[in-house]
Order: C-alpha cells, then sequence, then structure tokens
C-alpha cells in the first residue's frame, strides 16, 4: 500500500533495506546457490514443499549450474518450479528463460516434470495465457529469484511500463525495450506478497542500477528492482561498487 492509501508498493523509505552479500565474481555463482538451498529448506521444513519462481538472463545461468550440481542437498520432490518472466519465444528457442534454466538446472535433478510450471509466453492469446499462468501460481511464492537490468528492470518489470501499475493481475504480457520485445511477466503484487526474495547481480554496468534499487529515493516507475528492495541481494563487487551502505 503507498504512503497514501493507494494500492501499491509502499515507498522507498518505508521498505526496510534487506541483506546485502557482496562477493567477489568467482565466488557469486556458489554464494546464490547456497542461499537458494537454504531457502528451499527452510520452506519445506516449514510447509512441506517449496515454491520457487526462477528468474531469467545470463547470470542465473552459473547459479543454477551449480545448484545442479548439489542434488543431495535440495529436495526436488518437494518443489514446485515456477518463473518471473519469459520471452515471448518458443520454449527451444536461444532467448528463451525456459530453454536456459533447463540446461543449467531443470534436466539435471530429480523434479517431476510435472512441477514445472513453464510460462507459456509465445502463445499468441498472450491475455489468455498470462491469466492461466497465474491461476497457477500460488497465492504466496516460497522463494522469488530476480536479476536486475542495467536500467534498473527486474523481471520484465521495465521502467514507465503500464505493468509496474497492475495490482490486480499476477501476471501480464509486457513490453521490453529489449529483444525480444514481447515478454510475459509476474506483477509487482507477486514480489510484494513473496516469502523470501534474492536479487542476483554481477558487473560494474549494474551499479547504478543496484545503489537506485536499494538506496535510491525515486520510486518503482524508474526503477522497478526496487520493488525487491526488500530482498537478499547477491551480488558482485563491481555490482556492489556505487552503494553507499555495506549492510
Ligand atoms: C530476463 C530476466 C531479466 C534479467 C535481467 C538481468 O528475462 O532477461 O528475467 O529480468 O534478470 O535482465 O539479466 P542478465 O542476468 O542477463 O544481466
Amino acid at each position: 500500500m503507498t504512503a497514501n492509501g493507494r494500492p501499491g508498493p509502499s515507498p522507498p523509505g518505508i521498505v526496510p533495506i534487506g541483506p546485502l552479500i557482496v562477493t567477489t565474481g568467482r565466488a557469486l555463482a556458489a554464494t546464490a546457490a547456497a542461499w537458494i538451498i537454504d531457502a528451499i529448506a527452510a520452506a519445506v521444513a516449514a510447509r512441506g514443499r517449496c515454491s520457487i519462481a526462477l528468474s531469467g538472463g545470463h547470470t542465473p545461468r552459473e547459479v543454477y549450474r551449480r545448484l545442479a550440481a548439489r542434488p543431495g542437498d535440495v529436495r526436488w520432490d518437494r518443489i514446485d518450479v515456477f518463473f518471473g518472466d519469459e520471452r515471448c519465444v518458443a520454449p527451444d528457442d536461444p532467448a528463451s528463460n525456459y530453454r536456459m534454466a533447463t540446461e543449467s538446472l531443470l534436466s539435471r535433478v530429480a523434479i517431476p516434470s510435472a512441477r514445472i510450471f513453464r510460462m507459456p509466453a509465445e502463445r499468441t492469446d498472450a491475455a489468455d495465457a498470462a491469466g492461466e499462468y497465474a491461476a497457477l501460481l500460488p497465492d504466496t511464492l516460497d522463494v522469488l529469484l530476480l536479476g536486475i537490468g542495467a536500467d534498473g528492470h527486474t523481471a520484465s518489470l521495465f521502467p514507465r511500463s503500464p505493468a509496474l501499475d497492475e495490482f490486480e493481475r499476477r501476471v501480464v504480457p509486457a513490453e521490453s525495450p529489449a529483444v525480444p520485445h514481447e515478454r510475459m511477466t509476474i506483477t509487482p503484487v507477486v514480489i510484494e506478497s513473496a516469502r523470501s526474495i534474492a536479487v542476483i547481480a554481477a558487473g560494474a554496468g549494474k551499479a547504478e542500477a543496484v545503489f537506485q534499487a536499494r538506496e535510491g529515493s525515486g520510486d518503482w516507475h524508474v526503477t522497478p528492482a526496487q520493488l525487491a528492495r526488500r530482498g537478499t541481494w547477491i551480488v558482485d563487487r563491481d555490482a556492489a561498487s556505487a552503494l553507499r551502505t555495506r549492510r
């Protein structure tokens, strides 16, 4: 709820800034994988199962590979896998987040295929497909993995996107300034309600966006990753280089 009672994320001043883990570039993937393992274990211990939404892009690939390399540390039979966003391409397209996650993780661990909920962003009836996917999402995700773009976007919530003011629907079609332009994404309400959030970022190119997301005074329309401010930020030193506080 915003400060004046309108629906929407709380202004940055109200949202606590979450933990920050700064690593070397080489240690980032292993550190993020360890965080994910702990977050999954906590959810399974508390509720018997874990719903996790994976992020896309390039950064998570090595994280997922590290996760796949520790099969004994995760109860894959207790996990439901979702996606935070997807490009509007076929699932075997090189740009597909589903393909990236499948290659680096899901094809390498013993998770039943029925427990993997792919976001059907390639469907031409995008609004219906988004609504059907939203109906599959739990009311509260146990674990939400997010990345951040140099422009401050997260999932496929880009600066000034109409999806940033969507507080009814939980999944919507979206536009990206970068190719593939057509996307499907969770909306702010899904980020707001997630139990545990990790934002994983690497490289100096993300430093200003990481600063604006964690410490900037703007709002989420300019830096959508502010929506994940309360999460645990797992970043390398370059991505942390503009931060003023090292929590
Ligand atoms: C996507 C992601 C997106 C990603 C950021 C960072 O579909 O691209 O969901 O939000 O996390 O763009 O991407 P990189 O890890 O490739 O820098």
